[in-house]
């Protein structure tokens, strides 16, 4: 059951072979997706023979395979988590009752809409990180990059999959429309704006890593919760690839904290401008890189109030992350407290479940900011990094546009319209940020502003060619 059939075109463990028509539709978009990943994947490194971990396997244990693979010889294809034998609903109004094979047909608009929202993030976050690879800081932090790259790829078949396979012509159209979308393109952009926000340095990798693939962990969650199975399937394996991409962000993050704590030392100084001076990013600049993901990702969960999110709840197709950690499933009786500009209220719980969503998100951030703090304080400095209120810089929602301090706090226009270049990257910053990202690709040099991994992968040493480039 659990492996993966790799004799085939599309490797799959989901019989393919045994579904002609599907088999066929899916075969006929393999070329266009290949073509996709050679105009807008990774530029110039289509020959780079790069080590890889592929999934052989969906077990939790041993599921991953390690070797040598120029990327547009990957092996994307479609992998379900097995299912699991009896499963019913767990949540919402039809709670207890056996989960669908197939889509409702009074959900099906609802379901494709979310499948493609989901969907459309993942191509477009390689498209935010082709040119990446031209100014990584060392071989090893490299083929991190397309580590993610390739499985934010195989993330896109995992939804053009579920298109194909239960939504007919209209799903199909729309796996078309997934790569003829665009991050960033003025005409056709990608559906949710973090997703269009340019991604030119290794620092914002790092937070967009750190903070937007975590929102994809949520997201991800709470569909793995959902009535439909095959939904529910598809995203229990994505979240075991999801996992290294936060790593990514993470312990990068980390690396940076560590090599200017580092330089601060070396110098004898907190002062940014002499940090600066020795190619270092100062803890102040970033602090704007934390501000700017983790706002843009918090709007990713959509309205403090939503009857999108209570309809969707409801009937079960998108559960909370972790639903088996709540009491209360069905949620008919409860309210939450919100706060909104115009004064804390009690809404009914099924109506708040993106902010629900958002703070347990919020909650997961912290853990990253503590261990720096960690650094930081052990380093003898009274600094300390921390999050944006979640009212900070909004777009969506109740605090949508509204001149809120990172801390929270309502302040005049004036004052938000002047102090926002000292709490998000101004160009200036990035101008500073994008000086340092000289490409260092001798097997495990650093560049100079961030500190070597502790480890290298799966075993290997940190100094081991990752990437061999013809
Ligand atoms: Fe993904
Ligand atoms: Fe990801």
């Amino acid at each position: 059951m659990s492996s993966i059939n790799y004799s085939e075109k599309i490797p799959n463990n989901v019989d393919l072979a045994n579904d002609r028509t599907l088999q066929r539709a899916l075969e006929h978009w393999q070329p266009q997706f290949l073509q996709w990943w050679g105009e807008m994947g990774p530029t110039d490194f289509e020959k780079a023979d790069v080590y890889l971990r592929t999934a052989i396997s969906v077990d939790a244990q041993g599921w991953a395979h390690y070797g040598v693979t120029r990327m547009p010889d990957y092996r994307w294809g479609i992998f379900l988590a097995d299912a699991v034998p009896g499963r019913s609903i767990g949540f919402g109004d039809q709670m207890g009752q056996p989960v669908w094979q197939q889509v409702p047909g009074e959900y099906r608009s609802t379901l494709r809409r979310l499948i493609v929202t989901q969907g459309d993030t993942e191509p477009a976050s390689v498209e935010q990180q082709r040119l990446l690879g031209h100014t990584c800081p060392s071989m090893y932090d490299l083929r991190n990059l397309f580590q993610i790259n390739v499985e934010e790829g195989r993330h896109l078949w995992a939804m053009v999959y579920l298109l194909h396979a239960y939504f007919g012509r209209d799903g199909r159209e729309e796996a078309g429309e997934l790569l003829a979308r665009h991050s960033g393109d003025a005409d056709k952009p990608r559906i949710l704006t973090t997703f269009n926000e340019p991604m030119s340095d290794w620092l914002s990798l790092f937070c967009f890593t750190y903070f937007t693939d975590r929102d994809g962990k949520y997201q991800l969650k709470s569909f793995a919760e959902s009535a439909f199975d095959p939904l529910s399937r598809t995203c229990r394996f994505m979240l075991t690839e999801e996992a290294h991409h936060m790593f990514v962000g993470e312990t990068g993050i980390s690396r940076v904290v560590k090599r200017t704590l580092e330089v601060m030392k070396e110098l004898g100084t907190d002062d940014p401008a002499r940090i600066r001076a020795h190619g270092a990013v100062d803890l102040q600049t970033l602090q704007k890189y934390l501000n700017f993901w983790c706002s843009s990702s918090l709007d990713l969960f959509g309205s403090e109030i939503s009857s999108n999110s209570a309809a969707n709840f409801a009937s079960g197709l998108k559960g909370r992350p972790d639903e088996t950690q709540y009491e209360d499933h069905v949620l008919r009786d409860k309210t939450l407290n919100v706060a909104i500009p115009e004064g804390a209220q009690d809404v009914p719980m099924l109506n708040a479940l993106n902010e629900v969503m958002r703070e347990s998100y919020l909650k997961d951030c912290e853990i990253g900011l503590k261990r720096w703090n960690r650094m930081i304080e052990r380093a003898g400095h009274a600094l300390r990094l921390s999050l944006p209120s979640s009212r900070f810089r909004r777009a969506i929602g109740a605090w949508a546009g509204l001149p809120v301090d990172p801390q929270g706090q309502m302040i005049s226009k004036e004052e938000y319209g002047e102090s926002l270049p000292g709490w998000i990257p101004s160009d200036a910053d990035k101008v500073f940020v994008h000086s340092l990202m000289q490409r260092v690709i001798e097997p495990g040099k650093m560049a100079g502003w961030i500190a070597p991994p502790e480890r290298g992968v799966n075993n290997l040493p940190v100094e081991y060619e990752y990437v061999k480039l013809h």
